[in-house]
């Protein structure tokens, strides 16, 4: 897919198909986020899997968001990897560069999938579900499946993101 048609065409997809994903399209999803440009090229970011149904619900007793998770098939906790960082606010803008990869290369092969951040209000509790030490700091959920919706959303004009032209 075009990389500006697959950047305007995404949208949060909060509704899934019970359709499997198969093993190589993760791998295609993880490989693009850690593509991402990082400071340094310290790529910062680290990743749990959650596929099964059980860890899951276990998951999801940590967001208000829960239903999205519990229909999902895929959750990739998304962690930044403290002993690898050399400035927080830069790990994390790559942190974010990693994210926004992943949800095009989800797009891209007719995935959908929504940046999870409210759960981060529990990230402590994620980490201990997760069985991590305090190295890592969780800084997304991306639920992930078959799209079972299309997905809406709106921009402000343009011009309204201009402070001015100097
Ligand atoms: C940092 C961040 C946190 C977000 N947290 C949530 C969330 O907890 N739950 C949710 O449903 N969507 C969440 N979203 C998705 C946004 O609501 C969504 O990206 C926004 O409304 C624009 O819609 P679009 O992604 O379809 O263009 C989050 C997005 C970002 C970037």
């Amino acid at each position: 897919m075009d990389i500006l048609k697959a950047i305007k065409t995404r949208r949060s997809i909060r509704h899934y198909k019970a359709l499997p994903i198969p093993d190589n399209i993760i791998n295609d999803i993880i490989e693009a986020g850690i593509w991402a440009p990082s400071g340094l090229n310290n790529q910062p970011w680290r990743f749990i899997l959650i596929r099964s149904h059980n860890k899951k619900e276990q998951l999801a007793q940590y967001t208000s968001y829960s239903r999205i998770i519990k229909e999902s098939q895929v959750c990739i906790c998304v962690y930044y990897h403290i002993p690898s960082g050399y400035n927080r606010d830069k790990d994390i803008m790559g942190i974010g560069a990693c994210i926004q990869n992943m949800l095009l290369a989800v797009h891209a092969k007719g995935l959908g999938a929504v940046w999870l951040g409210q759960i981060l209000n529990q990230k402590d509790k994620v980490s201990t579900l997760c069985e991590l030490n305090n190295d890592y700091e969780l800084m997304a959920v991306i639920a992930l499946g078959y799209p079972n919706e299309k997905g809406h959303s709106t921009r402000h004009p343009l011009e309204s993101f201009i402070i001015k032209e100097l």
